[in-house]
């Protein structure tokens, strides 16, 4: 049997409050609820995942360095580095792997300096405001990528 494919599911700053934090926002779901719907989006599609979650800008880049080495593909909510991190898209440019990019939250309809994203341009997929549903559209996506 051959191994399945890995995923690496990157959360980044404050989503480790997820379900308590601004709830209105972001929702009551918390980050296990998410990474236990991503893992089983992904058993659907055949692919295992690596669940990755910091607020330190070094860690999320180290976790997606290592993804060169046994990961497909990535599922990346970088939370505010989305509109700050020139490193993390970097690491992302570096890893080759195709990404599929999330957001709780419709980005778009929210403060002029979420609108922008210095990850949308590279990745495969692009899901915003579905909420926790958003990843798991995400991975099915990025399975057909993939497949
Ligand atoms: C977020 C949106 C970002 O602007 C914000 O900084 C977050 C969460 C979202 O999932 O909607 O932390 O990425």
């Amino acid at each position: 049997m051959s191994t399945p494919k890995r995923l690496l599911l990157v959360n980044g700053p404050n989503l480790n409050l997820l379900g308590s934090r601004e709830p209105e926002v972001y929702g009551r779901d918390t980050l296990a609820d998410v990474e236990a719907l991503v893992t089983s989006a992904a058993a659907e599609a055949g692919l295992e995942v690596r669940a990755v979650q910091s607020n330190h800008e070094g860690v999320l880049i180290d976790a997606i360095h290592a993804a060169r080495d046994d990961c497909a593909g990535i599922v990346i909510n970088p939370g505010a580095f989305t509109h700050t991190s020139i490193a993390l898209r970097d690491a992302l440019l570096a890893a080759e792997l195709p990404i599929a990019e999330v957001h709780l939250s419709n980005v778009h309809r929210r403060e002029p300096f979420r609108h922008h994203s210095y990850v949308s341009d590279i990745a495969e997929v692009v899901v915003v405001g579905a909420g926790v549903h958003g990843y798991a559209f995400a991975v099915q996506q990025l399975a057909r990528v993939l497949s």
